[in-house]
């Protein structure tokens, strides 16, 4: 049923038992926690619980990455200084992960005293092994993925987000990265699992391949950041400064003798691969330093098809959930929904679908009907029985099946496993018909058998689940009758018959309640809306357009300056996917020509390819040519972008004919 039967795959020896150092990307302070951000912390969350299930001291790392010049001018657009700004925003995401209740271990600011002398130590090794170079950088620098973009020109837009770069001329410090193809190639070969799943694996060697630049890591135009130690012009480049509150977080400390770092995992989003798997190792390669075991990148999370952002206004965040469904509704859905590692839905309609059917009909209803049968027809006591030894190596070959496939992160399938192991156990319960074993003369040894059999796979059921829902497993636990936390049980405790005969059942009430969808999907929806206005009263009313709507330094332009761009309407002909990028559509755009245009825009993110074609957009069409992925860019779509968030296209109300001027 689920391949082979391993029972014993469960037992880990005692020589296994160590630390196990996972993290979580520390989040941007320019934008408020919605359930993209909690989706990355909720997974790795339930893989904290499960390694300490397995038996490790496993610690979990999050926090907030603060500096940057993108902070910088949106704290100077408020009137407040950058410390006050992201103070802020850093305190909604701690909150957010204690309303959600997550086990937060250590929660890191790049704004911290501790974080900044790692950093600066972490530079100071690098130098004195002569990895780090000072030299002139002349560039484009996009500041909102805070990155360097090579081979750019200036009035180019981002590769990755398509939106304006800005030309920097300063003097920098420079990595060699260049110096670390070759090491890192080794370091994928030698290590196949380094990078997962495998797609993003492939993706970063190929691009590798091609050869790498030296990175500059440091910045002589602006202030909020990290000082380069002896250089008092200088502040680290933000992913210098960002990658390191890895080791800064766990700094010095030990469990049971061992450093916590190296990470045994950092989890992130797809998006942020190449700085994990390239960057990363390459700075910890340079300073001797231990590298991490593992990045595991998943996919992104998508509202009605869309990727959620600010700028789409279409983004969900958790409280609102947690209040009407339970943060569990919320962690069951998105690691049953989506295929870890690959991008999925979100809708309120599916969301309280596997609710209903999953929890409260599934796992809810079994629950229940075990617990008042006991209470029915055996006192509320568990009777003594072995069970039945067909169900219990059912559970035996699940149990196996769900842990191999959580220990590979693959927790759709762990919980798909779990869920055919509650049906075989309904259909079990169906068959006996225990009410009918309860009145049947000599049926006492059947009935207790049957009890017994629900009552302890019940309760291998529950343990395996208390990872993915910890507050309602923890319920179902106690009305088993167990007075010690669920969270102190072992994978050698899922074993069949530890049930103790005689245990005493706590009081029973209903763990999922039925939810009316209708009722519960407006209850969310409103309570967004006033999550929204509270997160936006929090951040200062116009935080999120305030910079964007006029960048500090904005010059001003006079009218014969804005008719030198020639802009079109255009027909959008077809579109696809840029290879090897997330961010990129190769689009051809009717404006009237003789032939379409060719053009490369930074709208993946935000649009479907075939969500485009027959769509009327506005186009830079005298924009010098350029190349972008080696495809000819013939001009540039015209996009809104709020800061931090993906871009949302220009659009026309009324009929307009292709080839159109705008002015
Ligand atoms: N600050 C950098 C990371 C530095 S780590 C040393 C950053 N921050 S972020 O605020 O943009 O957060 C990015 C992470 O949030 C993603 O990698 C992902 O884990 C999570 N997500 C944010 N939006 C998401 C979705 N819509 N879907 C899935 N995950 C999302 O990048």
């Amino acid at each position: 049923m689920w391949g082979r039967a391993v029972p014993c795959q469960y037992e880990y020896s005692a020589s296994e038992m160590s630390k196990y150092y996972l993290t979580t990307p520390i989040y941007y302070t320019n934008a408020a926690p919605h359930i993209g951000h909690a989706y990355t912390t909720i997974a790795a969350d339930t893989i904290r619980a499960l390694k300490r299930m397995q038996g490790y001291d496993a610690v979990l790392t999050t926090g907030t990455d603060e500096h940057g010049v993108n902070v910088e001018r949106a704290a100077q657009a408020q009137g407040k200084t950058p410390r006050e700004y992201t103070d802020v925003i850093s305190e909604e995401f701690r909150q957010q992960w204690q309303i959600l209740g997550l086990n937060i271990d250590r929660f890191e600011r790049t704004t911290s005293e501790r974080h900044a002398r790692v950093v600066q130590e972490l530079f100071r090794r690098c130098r004195d092994r002569g990895q780090v170079y000072k030299g002139q950088y002349s560039g484009q620098y996009c500041i909102f993925d805070n990155a360097y973009v090579n081979d750019a020109k200036p009035g180019d837009p981002c590769p990755d987000c398509g939106r304006p770069t800005e030309t920097v001329v300063e003097e920098n410090f420079y990595f060699k990265l260049s110096e670390y193809t070759d090491k890192l190639l080794k370091l994928y070969e030698d290590q196949p699992d380094f990078i997962q799943p495998e797609s993003r694996r492939n993706e970063v060697i190929a691009f590798v391949k091609e050869g790498l630049k030296d990175l500059s890591i440091s910045r002589t135009t602006i202030k909020w950041g990290i000082p380069v130690p002896d250089e008092p012009k200088h502040v680290f480049y933000v992913w210098f400064d960002a990658l390191t509150t890895y080791m800064s977080a766990v700094d010095g400390e030990k469990i049971h003798g061992d450093d916590l770092w190296p990470a045994d995992l950092h989890l992130i989003g797809k998006e942020i691969v190449r700085f994990h798997a390239i960057y990363w190792p390459a700075f910890l390669m340079a300073a001797d330093l231990p590298l991490p075991k593992r990045i595991f990148a998943h996919g992104w999370l998508l509202f009605e098809n869309d990727k959620m952002s600010k700028s789409r206004g279409n983004i969900v965040r958790a409280t609102p959930i947690h209040k009407v469904l339970g943060t569990d509704a919320l962690r069951y859905f998105l690691l049953r929904e989506v295929v870890f590692g690959q991008d999925g839905s979100f809708s309120f309609d599916a969301l309280v679908g596997r609710y209903n059917s999953d929890l409260a009909n599934g796992l809810g209803n079994l629950a229940s009907r075990t617990l008042s049968m006991l209470h029915q027809y055996r006192a509320g006591a568990v009777p003594a029985s072995d069970g039945a030894s067909r169900i219990a190596a059912a559970t035996a070959v699940a149990t196996a099946a769900a842990l191999e496939a959580f220990d590979k992160f693959e927790f759709s399938k762990a919980l798909e496993i779990i869920w055919s192991l509650i049906a075989i156990l309904d259909k079990y319960i169906v068959d006996q018909a225990p009410w009918k074993l309860a009145k049947m003369e000599g049926g006492e040894e059947r009935l207790n058998r049957t009890l017994y059999t629900a009552a302890e796979a019940l309760r291998i059921i529950t343990s395996l689940l208390a990872p993915v829902l910890p507050a309602s497993a923890a319920k179902i636990y106690a009305q088993l009758g167990f007075t010690t936390p669920i969270t102190d049980v072992r994978t050698k405790d899922l074993h069949w018959g530890h049930l103790p005969a005689g245990q005493v059942l706590g009081a029973v009430a209903p763990v999922f309640p039925r939810a009316d969808a209708k009722l519960s999907i407006e209850k969310m929806k409103e309570l967004e809306a006033e999550e929204y206005a509270r997160q936006q009263a929090v951040l200062g009313k116009n935080v999120e357009t305030k910079t964007e709507e006029k960048p500090a330094g904005t010059p001003q332009i006079a009218i014969d300056d804005f008719l030198k761009v020639d802009l079109r309407v255009g027909v959008v002909l077809d579109a696809a996917n840029v290879p090897k990028s997330d961010k990129l559509l190769h689009l051809h755009i009717d404006i009237g020509e003789e032939k379409p245009r060719s053009i490369v825009a930074g709208i993946a993110e935000a649009y479907k390819p075939e969500a485009l074609v027959g769509r009327k957009v506005a186009i830079v069409a005298n924009l010098a040519p350029r190349k972008l992925r080696g495809i000819e860019s013939q001009g540039m779509i015209v996009a809104a972008s709020l800061e931090g968030g993906s871009p949302s296209l220009v659009s026309f109300l009324e009929e307009v004919p292709i080839g159109a001027r705008l002015k």
